[in-house]
């Protein structure tokens, strides 16, 4: 560069010069802070640890993290919660007294777990060493303020001044700004919120996150913030301290349960990732609500929206494989894995065509061959990373292969009289617009059929008051109703699965609005009502489900997942495909097909991908053209 730059025109350097500063301000070079460009990856002790990690073993998995795991993409090495509190007879996840707090209210680490953090040194030892393996360090952080903090009464660490915070002539203290009507739901004794409209309490965020970023903190997980513990304020909170650190630390926060899209809608720009499921473990029934909320997410374009270092990424939470423990215990590893290699397969794929972090959450040092493997494999780390436009892809045909042939109850489709199914889909569809209120409560939309004009109508419902962000007392959320059916008004139009009816509940999956624009759009998911033909509404199937995705070389990925309790077969149809990546595939004879868990190849001009696809179980198909 210094070359060219000294031998070029006066013009050409001018033009170097413009096109490297509009490089810097795309790609936040300057600052060095885009770091969440891609989904993170890593390894998080909660699964196999609960909250009792220590010292030894947490290097011990960072370790073997920095030389299996790193070269994948693996980064953050993260000690999850409690770790400022004494393993002890009657500490536990929900116990008070047992926390190491400093002078100024904050937690330090348990000296006992982790001993080189005597002396007031902190996690930056252990931050060191871990850094020296050339991974990045992360800490799980509770929201708010511990209950011992409080009544401690602790003054509060100005860190402007290296004093205590003096505002109006008054010293202010932790038992101030902790709001002890705001105690976390699920850990009331622990922890409760601060108060960050008082100058006091957005002190002491300072003064927690600076020592943070001291100590060589790179990522934090804060919890009980998201989904039912909703608490935009306090996110934004963190998320303005951290943005003033010249440390780039990542936001992640969590749990999210309950989390919907227009409720991550306000706060994707301040995060860098956000869990939109509850805690997952180690059981199908688990991962299978994750299919659903992945979709609404997918659909409402959340997957890399713009975040706080970067992009921002939903959050399918930890892979638990491997060797575990058990939820909330006071005990380390001592289990293996209830799902089948199977079940973890199809997993890993449904996160890495969601593109969610990757964080692995089994005892590194009982890492075994299938699992590695299964966790570094290259083409699911390539679709994690280095595709777009990944969705679910409804049109697809499937029937099961073998016995017992019961339904199940999801997806339902609607079909009137007509033939005319209700569905949920984006709402740039056609079949998404046309909705309007009739006279009679009930809201409309009209199509033909055999030249006559018809109608497909759903009554608008009694209001019930609901959680997951909306609120219908609150005046922004006024407009939005719930959708019965006509033939029963105790059962409400649910947006969560299919859609269907289900009984009615206070909830957002079934809050509906009426758009200007004639779309009748879901609260829950933002995605649209729509009304087609019973032909096309076919292609749903129960039991089975794909996503596609497109690589960075035009390559296209079609993932076929069998939810079902029996082995099922799945079809995609070529022009279907071709509909949902939008573009013709051109000479198709040419075009590779393998299937990647087999290595298997077929051709493409037959017309259909279809598979075998064992119950739980996944196919995964790479398409070159
Ligand atoms: C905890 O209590 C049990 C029984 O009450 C006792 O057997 C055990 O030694 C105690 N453990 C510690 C670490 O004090
Ligand atoms: C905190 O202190 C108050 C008294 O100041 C006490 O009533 C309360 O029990 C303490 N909290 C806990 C969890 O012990
Ligand atoms: C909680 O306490 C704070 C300050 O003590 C008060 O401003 C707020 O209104 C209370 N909130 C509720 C829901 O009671
Ligand atoms: C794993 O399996 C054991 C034995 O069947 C069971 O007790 C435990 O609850 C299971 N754990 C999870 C997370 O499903
Ligand atoms: C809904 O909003 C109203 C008015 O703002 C408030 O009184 C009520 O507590 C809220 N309900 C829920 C469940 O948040």
């Amino acid at each position: 560069m210094d070359q060219l730059g000294s031998r070029a025109s006066p013009f050409l350097r001018l033009a170097l010069v413009l096109f490297l500063c509009l490089w810097c301000s795309c790609y936040g070079a300057e600052d060095g802070q885009l770091i969440t460009m891609l989904p993170p990856r890593g390894w998080n002790s909660y699964d196999s640890f609960s909250w009792t990690i220590d010292e030894a073993a947490f290097l011990h998995n960072a370790q073997i993290m920095a030389d299996k795991l790193l070269p994948h993409g693996y980064q953050y090495a993260v000690i999850d919660f409690l770790w400022y509190r004494k393993v002890a007879n009657g500490s536990g996840k929900d116990s008070y007294g047992f926390d190491s707090i400093d002078q100024w209210g904050r937690p330090f680490p348990d000296p006992e777990r982790f001993p080189s953090s005597r002396g007031g040194k902190g996690f930056k030892p252990i931050a060191d060493k871990v850094h020296a393996m050339g991974l990045k360090f992360g800490i799980h952080l509770m929201n708010g303020i511990s209950t011992q903090s409080v009544n401690a009464s602790t003054p509060i660490l100005d860190i402007s001044t290296g004093k205590a915070y003096v505002e109006d002539g008054r010293q202010w203290t932790t038992s101030d700004i902790g709001l002890t009507n705001r105690t976390c739901a699920w850990m009331t004794n622990g922890f409760m919120s601060v108060n960050t409209d008082m100058g006091a309490g957005r002190a002491f965020l300072r003064s927690l996150y600076r020592q943070y970023a001291d100590w060589g903190v790179d990522f934090v997980k804060v919890d009980c913030i998201f989904g039912t513990d909703y608490s935009p304020k306090e996110i934004v909170a963190v998320s303005e301290v951290l943005k003033k650190l010249e440390r780039p630390v990542v936001l992640s926060i969590s749990p999210g349960t309950k989390a919907t899209p227009a409720l991550a809608h306000k706060i994707t720009r301040h995060v860098d990732m956000y869990r939109i499921t509850g805690d997952d473990w180690d059981s199908w029934k688990d991962v299978l609500p994750h299919f659903d909320v992945a979709r609404s997410f997918a659909a409402a374009n959340k997957i890399g929206a713009t975040g706080l270092r970067g992009r921002s990424w939903p959050d399918l939470d930890m892979l638990p494989f491997g060797r575990l423990t058990d939820a909330g215990v006071n005990e380390g590893p001592h289990r293996s894995t209830n799902l089948t290699f199977e079940e973890q397969r199809t997993q890993m794929l449904l996160w890495s065509m969601a593109k969610s972090p990757l964080m692995y959450g089994g005892d590194l040092r009982h890492l075994n061959d299938d699992t590695f493997n299964l966790i570094t494999h290259p083409t699911l780390l390539k679709i994690n990373h280095h595709t777009k436009s990944n969705m679910e892809f409804g049109y697809i045909h499937s029937e099961r292969t073998s016995k017992p042939n019961y339904q199940l109850s999801y997806p339902v489709d609607l079909t009137n009289n007509d033939g005319m199914v209700l569905g949920l889909g984006t709402c740039n569809d056609e079949s998404a617009s046309g909705w309007h209120s009739s006279s009679k409560d009930h809201i409309c939309r009209n199509y033909e059929i055999q030249n006559n004009d018809a109608s497909f109508c759903i009554a608008k419902s009694k209001i019930l008051p609901t959680s997951g962000g909306v609120n219908l007392s609150n005046e922004e959320d006024q407009g939005k109703f719930h959708l019965a059916s006509i033939d029963n008004d105790d059962s409400c139009l649910d947006a969560s699965v299919g859609p269907m009816f289900s009984p009615c509940e206070g909830h957002a999956k079934q809050v509906w609005e009426l758009t200007g624009k004639g779309h009748l759009v879901s609260s829950y998911s933002g995605l649209c009502a729509t009304i087609q033909s019973n032909k096309e509404g076919e292609r749903k199937a129960a039991g089975a489900r794909a996503w596609i995705a497109t690589g960075n070389k035009g390559e296209i990925y079609v993932a076929l997942f069998n939810l079902d309790t029996v082995s099922r077969k799945i079809a995609v149809r070529v022009p279907d495909l071709e509909k949902g990546v939008g573009r013709k595939l051109a000479r198709k004879h040419l075009c590779s097909c393998t299937e990647v868990w087999s290595g298997k190849s077929r051709s493409l001009v037959k017309g259909d991908i279809s598979a075998v696809v064992s119950s739980h179980g996944s196919m995964l198909f790479e398409i070159q053209c």
